[in-house]
């Protein structure tokens, strides 16, 4: 997992959490490595993020409801269309994490996100960091809109009455004051040197 914010700020990531799952239970019928069945091969991670969550969204960030990879896990054993073909149902843990993964936006390598898995982390990561005062961490701070949502940035600077904003996954923001909480205010202006 990859740590975020707080204790409990994590995020699941394919190839640090659902590969190795892959691997035990997929191996030998969806790999490149032994043999690829029904045209899915789980260790070439640009096919899963443009095929498997892109093109065929089998499986939808955010949405393991509705997701028919998770979906076919979960099934009967005897059902057709059960995964993995001939074998044990995976584990309750592993589903678990599976579900997590795709709650979380589904991102091949929290890392290194690509653009829009960067914006699909930013959802995950507000939720998780739910720590108001702030503590400063290499000048990360929370920041919290007037609707409530939290998320923890940097402020790169404070222009009149916008500050710009960046996230860990090095995303940007340009965000009003007047959108901010008031302690958020506070804090821009305290950072900004002029309190
Ligand atoms: C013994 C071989 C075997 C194993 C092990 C296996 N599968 Fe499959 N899988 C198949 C075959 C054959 C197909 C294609 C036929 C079908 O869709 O039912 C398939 C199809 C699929 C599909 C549908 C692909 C598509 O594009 O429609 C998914 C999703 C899938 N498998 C997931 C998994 C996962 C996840 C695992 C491991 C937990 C797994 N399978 C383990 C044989 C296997």
């Amino acid at each position: 997992m990859i740590a975020t914010a707080g204790a409990e700020a994590e995020v699941v990531d394919y190839v640090s959490d659902v590969l190795p799952i892959m691997k035990t239970h997929c191996w030998d019928c969806h790999s490149n490595e032994k043999s690829v069945k029904g045209s899915l091969a789980l260790d070439d991670v640009d096919e899963v993020r443009d095929y498997q969550i892109g093109k065929f969204n089998i499986i939808r960030p955010g949405n393991p409801a509705e997701s028919g990879f998770l979906e076919r896990l979960k099934l009967e054993s005897n059902h057709t269309d059960f995964m993995p073909r001939k074998g044990d149902p995976l584990p309750k843990d592993e589903l678990a994490t599976i579900e997590k993964w795709i709650e979380h936006g589904a991102v091949i390598d929290a890392t290194k996100p690509t653009e829009e898995e960067a914006k699909r982390l930013e959802e995950v990561k507000p939720a998780a960091a739910m720590n108001p005062a702030g503590g400063a961490k290499d000048g990360f701070h929370q920041w919290k809109n007037k609707a409530g949502k939290v998320i923890e940035a940097k402020m790169l600077s404070l222009d009149g009455e916008s500050v710009k904003l960046i996230l860990k996954t090095g995303v940007s923001y340009d965000v009003r004051l007047d959108d901010l909480s008031p302690e958020s205010v506070t804090l821009a202006r305290s950072l900004g040197g002029k309190e």
